[in-house]
């Protein structure tokens, strides 16, 4: 008699764990300061909750697919509403894209470190991460090295841009090599809005049809709980997406809030200056205790803390124990311990943070 796993797809069993256990834990013991997800420390404004109140008012009749809304997301980029499709927070493109383009087998080329969620996703759908590191000294992209691993496997290529975790944007000629290529490109741009001044590279797809942009509310907009996300593309890819999302894959509720955040550009300026100015205050008071941390882009800045000798683990452990804060744990990069990232949280949290710098590494 087979058992139950027996049953499964293979790769089912064989994917990498995207773990989210520090949720729980985080959730449990609120007075630990979260700064090791890339959350937005402030809550919604009144504006959204409203919004949200009025639209669970309708929440016995399906969704449509809010043309208004898309219409509005569109003129952002000067592009039509048939070019975006909305989705339940910018995860749902990562598990649509695999699932489009590859076939147990194909691969899909990323760097790592990167977003941690994207390399189980493709295995989940029997496909492979090549994952190329990032270049040694400035961790930028190895554009020679992901171009170089390209074969006849090869369905996608990820550029996040910002990148996460190092919050480092590529350059515009290192990017179109990747739109040469032809091969279906991924351009993340979950954190770009806490830097407006740098374009979105939506203007590409008409160039290159097979280039597609994942952007998020999650993080500037401070929606990780409501989960709202966006896909830019050409018709075919937005009519590709929508084809893979389920019906209604976004509920009445998440589109209210982000119908009216959208309506109130202050309220995403008023995080974004929140969050840009502990970044520079991070920056500063790290480098001035002997570490090297990058000038991030994002809500989150990776430190290089290996010089200290101290390992990643006993980092972290150091901050929970001597001021309640989770920071996030950074694998070794070119075999070496001791990276870590920091996300902004409260005044009060971020106070913590520093003191805990001070004391720890001073
Ligand atoms: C690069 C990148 N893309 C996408 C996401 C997913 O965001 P969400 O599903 O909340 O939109 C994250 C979250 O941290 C991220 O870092």
């Amino acid at each position: 008699m087979k058992q139950l796993k027996d049953w499964f797809v293979p790769w089912l069993m064989t994917a990498r764990e995207y773990n989210v256990s520090i949720l729980d834990k985080a959730w449990a013991n609120p007075e630990y300061a979260r700064l090791m997800l890339n959350e937005n420390p402030i809550p919604p404004s009144e504006k959204v909750v409203n919004a949200v109140a009025e639209a669970v008012k309708s929440g016995h009749r399906y969704p449509d697919s809010m043309k208004r809304l898309r219409i509005k997301i569109g003129n952002m980029y000067g592009l039509g509403p048939d070019n975006v499709a909305l989705c339940n927070g910018s995860s749902e493109i990562i598990d649509a894209m695999m699932r489009i383009f590859l076939q147990p087998g194909d691969e899909i080329i990323m760097s790592t470190p990167t977003f941690e969620l994207f390399p189980p996703r493709a295995e989940l759908c029997g496909g492979k991460a090549v994952q190329i590191p990032l270049r040694e000294g400035d961790l930028q992209y190895d554009v020679d090295g992901m171009l170089n691993a390209i074969n006849e496997k090869t369905k996608l290529i990820l550029i996040i841009n910002p990148n996460n975790p190092t919050g480092v944007f590529i350059d515009d000629a290192d990017l179109e090599r990747f739109c040469e290529t032809g091969i279906p490109l991924c351009i993340d741009e979950a954190y770009r809005d806490y830097h407006p001044d740098h374009p979105s590279k939506a203007p590409l797809i008409e160039k290159y049809p097979q280039v597609f942009l994942s952007v998020t509310l999650s993080k500037a907009h401070g929606f990780a709980g409501i989960r709202f996300g966006y896909l830019l593309g050409t018709e075919e890819m937005v009519d590709a997406f929508n084809t893979m999302f389920l019906p209604w894959n976004v509920n009445l509720m998440s589109m209210a809030a982000a119908e009216a955040i959208l309506d109130n550009p202050q309220e995403i300026e008023a995080k974004v200056q929140h969050n840009n100015r502990w970044m520079d205050i991070f920056y500063e008071e790290l480098k001035k205790l002997g570490l090297k941390p990058f000038e991030a882009h994002g809500n989150y800045m990776l430190v290089d803390a290996t010089m200290t000798g101290k390992t990643t683990e006993e980092i972290l452990q150091s901050a929970i124990d001597m001021e309640k804060v989770f920071l996030k744990k950074i694998g070794e990069i070119h075999g070496k311990s001791g990276y870590f990232r920091v996300t902004p949280g409260t005044d009060e949290e971020n106070e913590r943070f520093v003191k805990f710098a001070r004391r720890y590494f001073g």
